[in-house]
């Protein structure tokens, strides 16, 4: 593990670092878009047995990287393996989302749920980072992730994908010590699965809180952040993942940006409902800001890509700690043509913004 970083501009710009400019990467830059992966998810047989498979899995991680300019890669890998470990049977039906066949509802339920073993039933997540940290040959870092507990929490009491995640936000009012002691359980898991990503290669860790812009001001406090707190606070002392700079990306929560600054994270991702200008106000270069063009846009045309680009560029300006994603991931729809061009523009126009 002692290859030399050939680009450094992500890891650079998370440490609020002056780069020649602005890095790139994608959310689900790995995906049903580009034809390669569809090919290999069909030679994998299903979704999961891709993501199983740490050879299928280090070739998909790959791909992206041969076809853009990309200055990061991302773990192929799911949010939901942590669940599936605990025991919840998570199967995603074809062209749908996911689903479990044992959801947690009760007391019971989540007596039973303890932290799953990172070497034994999730070791093929730290063989596909070890492996793709190998292949890689320090051409970019490597950014290994987790779900947030909140998120987590969505699916293993929903059991499915939902629009609000009615059933786990009911336990949140009806029970609140039973939601808060899923919620530990599943901080404490989060906490040892970053941990063993970092200590199988990862060189940055991401936290995607999908669903904690689906609470009011005080129950994101309460259910969502407290535990992505406690999960920074523990990464940060540990020997492995202590280095290393973490992203918490809480979808939709652009108005708890300085709250979540306060946790002690690196970056925090941000949608595109908020602008970049006030985003970095309301942080106060604390931390470094990921994103935010609006994933449709890429359904688009290049000129109209490249506009959209600039002006998420000039929102941020001319100041370190800016990385350039989408606000959420991309979809399946896509021409990778588009995402060509994003990144040649971003990395073209980041240049002339540092007047290079
Ligand atoms: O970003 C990357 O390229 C790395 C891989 C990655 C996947 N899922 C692969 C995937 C990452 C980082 C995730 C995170 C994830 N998974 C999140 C958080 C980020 C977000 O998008 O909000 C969530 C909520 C999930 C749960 C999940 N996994 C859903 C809801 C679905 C089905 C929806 C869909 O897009 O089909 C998945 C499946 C999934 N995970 C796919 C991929 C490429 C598509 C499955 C396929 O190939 O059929």
């Amino acid at each position: 593990m002692s290859d030399v970083l050939k680009n450094d501009r992500f890891l650079r710009a998370l440490r609020r670092e002056p780069t020649d400019t602005t890095p790139i990467w994608v959310m689900r830059q790995a995906g049903r878009y580009l034809p390669e992966y569809r090919a290999t998810r069909a030679r994998a047989g299903s979704f999961m047995a891709l993501a199983q498979n740490p050879e299928l899995a280090c070739e998909v991680t790959l791909q992206p990287l041969e076809r853009f300019d990309l200055d990061a890669a991302i773990l192929f890998s799911d949010i939901l393996t942590i669940p599936d470990a605990m025991g919840l049977g998570l199967s995603f039906a074809h062209g749908e989302g996911p689903q479990f066949a044992h959801p947690v509802r009760n007391q019971a339920d989540i007596d039973k749920l303890g932290v799953p073993d990172m070497e034994d039933e999730l070791r093929y997540v730290m063989d596909a980072v070890r492996l793709i940290r190998q292949e890689l040959h320090g051409r970019v870092p490597l950014i290994g992730f987790s779900g947030s507990p909140w998120t987590l929490a969505c699916y293993m009491v929903e059991g499915q994908g939902s629009r609000d995640f009615a059933t786990l936000k009911a336990m949140c009012w009806n029970a609140p010590k039973l939601a808060h002691q899923l919620l530990d359980t599943l901080a404490q898991s989060v906490t040892a699965y970053l941990i063993a990503q970092a200590a199988a290669g990862a060189q940055a860790l991401m936290v995607f809180d999908t669903w904690g812009g689906l609470l009011g001001p005080a129950a994101f406090h309460e259910f969502s952040l407290r535990y992505m707190t406690q999960v920074v606070a523990a990464l940060k002392a540990d020997p492995h993942a202590g280095e290393l700079p973490v992203i918490l990306f809480s979808k939709g929560a652009g108005q708890h940006l300085a709250s979540m600054a306060d946790t002690g994270c690196a970056g925090l991702g941000v949608d595109w409902t908020i602008d970049l200008a006030d985003a970095r106000k309301a942080v106060a270069g604390r931390v470094a800001l990921q994103g935010n063009l609006d994933p449709a846009v890429l359904r688009s045309n290049p000129d109209t890509i490249r506009r959209e680009a600039r002006a998420v560029l000039d929102s941020y300006g001319d100041h370190p700690g800016h990385v350039f994603n989408l606000g959420h991931g991309i979809t399946p729809e896509v021409d990778p043509e588009h995402v060509k061009v994003l990144v040649d523009e971003v990395h073209a126009y980041g240049r002339t913004l540092r007047g290079n």
